[in-house]
């Protein structure tokens, strides 16, 4: 049997078409018509009128404070529970992250400890100038009360929708929930363009200042004119290709991956000692990664050596984000809260989540395992089968 992945890229549709396309017109430089076509059709599925793509998610959270404002002195609070590029892109702005813990019943920012912590370092004269909120594996944050606690402190919103592209949140794309909102199509996304990544907002100077500050913040002058310090960072045309047929295919790609979240939750759990991450209400995720946490006392294992077996079987299998306070890099940064997201770093665990996955991969471990599993993917097959439109 080939080795399960835990996410590899997808490619089904008109990919090679888009790219040959690419080629043959000789647009293989940076920008391109299928740039600009990328950027629109982003815009609409992320329900926001303007976007520029990047070379990165990282990159378009980097110019998205970097358009901000936000410098050396100031202070930028950031879900503690992330993947390190949230806090790294407020770290290149020169600002300093504060972490904030996730709650237990969505695994996103909480808001009423975003609350306290924005109070208390301002009462300690802080210059708390944004918030970071990702969205975590898929799941948006509660945007209602977290926008709340923006407006209370006056600060900006940024959405860290890099693993949230399709989801929704009360009814609303992923994407728009954030005064700007960064994307990404790193290789292990639900679509990508082998890396890229998209910054989108409702404010048009502000995408139009991103716009020029990624190709070297060069002054509209036939010579090479600055007046500010840019970056290289825009999406090639041929990578902008590659990307416009992946996202032609996100509403399968999300209903793939629901499928698989679907069918391990059918089949474990109810497993003592394995749970699931929840759905919240406010919304739909994308179930990017389907993480299952195992409390070792009540299965006989702990997560660890569930990682291992399934290594041993060829099958890829990954420990929950280690949260930004246990980070060596981060950990003399404040941080409110911390003990949510270190216990899920303790006991969590991503499972082979791709929309390429099969019910014969995702069975594999069960089936060659343990003869009770299999029963179990038996089982879950029937249940989920009728849902997998979902
Ligand atoms: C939560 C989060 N933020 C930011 C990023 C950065 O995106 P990229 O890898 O495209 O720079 C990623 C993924 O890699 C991510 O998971």
């Amino acid at each position: 049997m080939p080795r399960v992945y835990l996410s590899p890229p997808h490619v089904t549709g008109r990919e090679a078409e888009l790219v040959a396309d690419a080629i043959a017109s000789n647009w293989i430089a940076p920008l391109g018509p299928h740039v600009d076509a990328f950027e629109a059709e982003l815009a609409a599925v992320a329900g926001v009128e303007h976007a520029v793509a990047l070379s990165s998610g990282t990159a378009a959270l980097h110019l998205a404070l970097v358009v901000l404002g936000i410098g050396p002195g100031d202070e930028v609070a950031c879900s503690g529970f992330t993947f390190a590029a949230s806090a790294n892109a407020i770290a290149y702005s020169g600002a300093t992250p504060f972490f904030v813990d996730a709650t237990e019943s969505t695994w996103t920012l909480d808001p009423d400890l975003l609350d306290r912590a924005i109070a208390s370092r301002r009462d300690a004269g802080a210059g708390v100038r944004a918030v970071v909120a990702v969205d975590l594996y898929g799941q948006c944050c509660d945007y209602g009360p977290v926008a709340e606690v923006c407006a209370r402190h006056d600060v900006v919103l940024v959405q860290d929708a890099a693993e949230s592209l399709g989801a929704t949140y009360r009814g609303e794309p992923a994407g728009g929930q954030g005064a700007l909102a960064a994307f990404s199509f790193n290789g292990n996304k639900i679509i990508t363009t082998s890396g890229g990544g998209m910054l989108v907002s409702r404010e048009r100077d502000w995408v139009e200042h991103a716009r020029k500050l990624s190709t070297q913040a060069r002054e509209p002058v036939p010579h090479y004119e600055h007046l500010e310090v840019g970056f290289n960072y825009r999406m090639s045309n041929l990578l902008a290709a590659l990307g416009r047929a992946q996202l032609e295919s996100l509403p399968e790609r999300v209903t793939a991956r629901r499928r698989n979240r679907d069918r391990y939750i059918a089949a474990l759990g109810d497993v003592p000692g394995l749970s699931f991450m929840p759905e919240a209400p406010y919304g739909t995720t994308n179930a990017w990664l389907t993480c299952m946490v195992v409390d070792p006392g009540a299965f006989g294992a702990d997560r660890e050596a569930v990682r291992l077996a399934l290594e041993a079987e060829d099958i890829e299998a990954r420990p929950l984000w280690k949260p930004m306070h246990l980070q060596p890099i981060f950990a003399s940064h404040h941080t409110f809260g911390g003990d949510v997201s270190a216990r899920l770093f303790e006991r969590g665990l991503c499972l082979p989540s791709g929309s390429s996955l099969s019910d014969e991969d995702q069975a594999a471990w069960s089936r060659r395992s343990s003869p009770r599993a299999a029963d179990r993917y038996a089982v879950a097959d029937s249940r989920t089968s009728t849902t997998s439109s979902q």
